[in-house]
């Protein structure tokens, strides 16, 4: 038996999966709510024979995806992809939103911006008037990465936030490492007044590679509930 949360994530999941057609090229995101996607979807592929390929966002979701059966090709090999299928962290009113937590959203964002069309999965707890409660994550090169952080303050200075705090994400005792060899600072800013403004202003700042504000690229946002309801924003 599925708890609420884990409830209201697969049945989001199951709905967005129903969007892919056969001999898609499909890109595949990372977190607990995209692996129940990956699941569902290696499930059709099994059951009915659906031809697609996949492009994972992470090491992770490769190794998922490539144990339900799914045929596992690289962005470079698909080129192009016509749907993306994706968590988030958080989302507003439109539909923007803040990904990273789970320390995928470079290769996420690439994957999305690479697709005809992205749907983002997630349990209604996600929701939010403003963007900015969830910290948000800033992917920086390792080179330098305190002069980095010191900038990034300097910039958010001015900015329409409450907080400013800048942290390293650690993995135990030493520094989180992303898939391509970086490091992550979350930004505890608790308001983004203007997501746009942000999204563009942090990736100025040398040594940042890529920062967790997916703007003006969801298409749709599938909500779950515990209950089993599924929402559809779009
Ligand atoms: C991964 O880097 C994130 O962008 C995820 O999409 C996000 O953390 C959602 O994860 P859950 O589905 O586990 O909440």
């Amino acid at each position: 038996e599925l708890s609420p949360i884990d409830k209201a994530k697969f049945v989001a999941a199951r709905r967005a999966v129903d969007f892919v057609e056969d001999g898609m090229r499909v890109g595949l995101g990372t977190g607990s709510t995209a692996a129940f996607m990956v699941r569902c979807l290696g499930e059709r592929v099994q059951q009915e024979g659906l031809r697609i390929r996949g492009v994972p966002t992470s090491s992770r979701t490769a190794a998922l995806a490539r144990e339900v059966g799914i045929d596992v090709v690289t962005l470079d090999e698909a080129r192009w992809l016509d749907l993306t299928i994706d968590g988030a962290d958080e989302f507003d009113g439109d539909l923007n939103l803040i990904k990273g937590g789970g320390g995928a959203h470079l290769q996420e964002k690439i994957v999305a911006t690479a697709s005809d069309q992205m749907i983002v999965i997630t349990d209604a707890a996600k929701e939010v008037e403003t963007l900015g409660a969830f910290p948000l994550p800033v992917e920086v090169i390792r080179f330098g990465w305190r002069a980095t952080q010191a900038l990034i303050g300097e910039v958010l200075v001015g900015m329409d936030v409450l907080g400013r705090d800048i942290t390293l994400r650690m993995n135990g005792d030493a520094p989180y490492v992303t898939d391509e060899g970086n490091h992550i600072l979350d930004l505890h800013l608790k308001r983004i007044g203007n997501p746009r403004q942000m999204a563009m202003v942090l990736n100025q700042v040398a040594g940042v590679v890529e920062n967790g504000l997916f703007i003006d690229i969801c298409d749709r946002v599938i909500v779950g509930h515990g209950d089993g309801r599924v929402e559809t924003r779009d």
